[in-house]
């Protein structure tokens, strides 16, 4: 037998020896050969799907990102609609200009952007700490590298000063329950990344943000403008139940009463809200609280009716309360929930989601059947002859796909995380993250809203 040196380069080993070599290796262990084979296919696929890309990028320039990252091209509601015309349809019209105007912007994919995210949740002294996936750990920054991509148009990149300055003199107020303060929370950044002097940004009653059950009012001191947030997962009134109600009925909720701070946002100038996450039975019956309409409580009735019911009365409330020549009303859909294998509370997981989802299996079923009654109630009232002046966010199905999006086992703070594995967050949205993205279409509709103003308005003042 020759003798080889162990440490030899490769190069200079004779090709004869090399192939005596791997005979002899195949003769004896052909199954030992498959599955070395086997093991460093797996290797390179868990390396490229968990490898820190920043690490990556910083090795070596690979030719270009958006190019290698463009076979996850995704598509919200329909594999068929995405033709290969919509992947090389390069000039989309502006979603601001006169021809974007049909453009509906909530169509559209995820694709990788460099440039993201907006901003880093470490400059960032308006979030809570469960929403800090990476300062608490998260190993993977995929998630933040996402931009949304209307297929008609294309929308405007956000600019925080511009924003600020619409809404000088201003309240903006959030309305809905933890992902609309998600939402918010998101915005707080997306704006204050736009102010050099951070302490001219504070809440009107010094409340620090936390996981906060009322309200919270942030004043942009500069802009004299507030970015409000009040918790309201129902949007109707929960109380206590009538006078000589069963013991089991703790609450109930009123379903033809808005809540009663109701009151205090009525007026604001902007009006986001949301709701969705609670209207379920896990939330409602079950935890001893009921349906109500008038003095009747109605133990018959199911989340889904008492959902619609609650909606209605939500439509009828601005349309009889809010001034809406005064107050432009945004109502953002429900995000889905991304559990596999199980709910929040049976160990259902997402904490090995790097990447956006290709289909929408794991959005569970309930998530469509309650966005049915979401379309139907708001294509009946936005209809023009019904007079609810109403813009919507339409994020459900865009979003569906971000089952990468979440804070996982990343949400109890630096010290504390990663949670146990059976108690994931797959609800709530890292950030930066899948709500800047919201923002960025609350955004381009509120620019949209503004310009159309602004014409109107100069062509009026031009007639004059
Ligand atoms: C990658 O390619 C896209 C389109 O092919 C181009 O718009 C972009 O600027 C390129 N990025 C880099 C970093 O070269
Ligand atoms: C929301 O967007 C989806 C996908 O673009 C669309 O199918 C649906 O009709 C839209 N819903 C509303 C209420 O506009
Ligand atoms: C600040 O904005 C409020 C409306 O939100 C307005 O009533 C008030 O006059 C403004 N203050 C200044 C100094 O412009
Ligand atoms: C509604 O708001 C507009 C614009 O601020 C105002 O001119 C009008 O008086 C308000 N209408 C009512 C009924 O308050
Ligand atoms: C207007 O709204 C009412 C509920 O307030 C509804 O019953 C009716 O069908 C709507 N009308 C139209 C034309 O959409
Ligand atoms: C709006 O109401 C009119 C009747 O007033 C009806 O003909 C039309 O189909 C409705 N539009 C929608 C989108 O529901
Ligand atoms: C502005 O004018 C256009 C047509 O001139 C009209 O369609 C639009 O509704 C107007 N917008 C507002 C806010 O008045």
């Amino acid at each position: 037998m020759c003798k080889v040196p162990v440490q030899q380069d490769h190069e200079t080993m004779p090709s004869f020896d090399f192939c005596t070599r791997f005979k002899r290796f195949k003769l004896f262990e052909p199954s030992v050969g498959v599955l070395g084979f086997f093991l460093v296919a797996v290797c390179v696929i868990c390396c490229f799907f968990y490898l820190d890309y920043r690490a990556v990028a910083k090795g070596y320039r690979v030719p270009n990102e958006s190019e290698r990252f463009m076979w996850l091209k995704l598509d919200g509601s329909s594999s068929s609609s995405s033709s290969p015309s919509s992947i090389s349809e390069v000039n989309r019209v502006d979603f601001l200009s006169l021809e974007g105007q049909g453009c509906d912007v909530f169509d559209g994919d995820w694709v990788w952007d460099e440039s993201y995210p907006l901003y880093e949740s470490r400059d960032c002294s308006f979030l809570d700490e469960g929403f800090r996936c990476t300062e608490n750990g998260r190993p993977d920054l995929f998630y933040t590298k996402w931009r949304w991509q209307p297929k008609h148009c294309n929308l405007p990149r956000f600019d925080g000063k511009v924003m600020l300055e619409k809404l000088r003199n201003k309240r903006l107020v959030f309305v809905g329950d933890s992902i609309g303060r998600n939402q918010w929370e998101s915005l707080l950044c997306m704006l204050a990344s736009a102010v050099d002097d951070k302490d001219s940004i504070y809440e009107v009653n010094g409340n620090p943000i936390t996981k906060h059950k009322g309200f919270l009012v942030f004043k942009f001191k500069d802009h004299n403008c507030t970015v409000e947030y009040y918790r309201s997962p129902f949007l109707v009134l929960q109380s206590r139940p009538p006078a000589g109600s069963p013991q089991n009925i703790k609450t109930t909720l009123k379903l033809d009463q808005m809540d009663w701070s109701s009151i205090r946002w009525k007026d604001a100038d902007f009006l986001v809200f949301n709701t969705g996450h609670w209207w379920n039975y896990e939330k409602t019956v079950r935890a001893g609280c009921y349906f109500q309409e008038g003095k009747k409580i109605k133990t018959e009735m199911t989340v889904e009716q008492a959902y619609r019911r609650s909606l209605q009365t939500v439509m009828e409330w601005i349309r009889n309360e809010v001034n809406t020549s005064k107050t432009e009303v945004y109502f953002r859909t429900f995000a889905p929930v991304h559990f596999r294998g199980g709910d929040w509370n049976t160990g259902g997981s997402c904490h090995l989601e790097t990447l956006p989802e290709l289909r929408v299996s794991l959005v569970p079923t309930e998530t469509w059947e309650l966005l049915d009654i979401v379309k139907e109630v708001l294509s009946t009232h936005s209809n023009a002859s019904n007079g609810t002046k109403l813009d919507i966010l339409n994020v459900t199905q865009m979003t569906a796909p971000r089952k990468d999006g979440h804070a996982s086992l990343y949400y109890l703070g630096p010290k504390e995380s990663p949670a146990p594995i059976h108690r994931q967050d797959c609800s709530h949205w890292c950030l930066p993250g899948v709500p800047d993205t919201w923002n960025e279409l609350f955004y381009a509709v509120f620019l949209k809203h503004s310009s159309n103003q602004a014409s109107n308005s100069s062509t009026y003042k031009a007639k004059v």
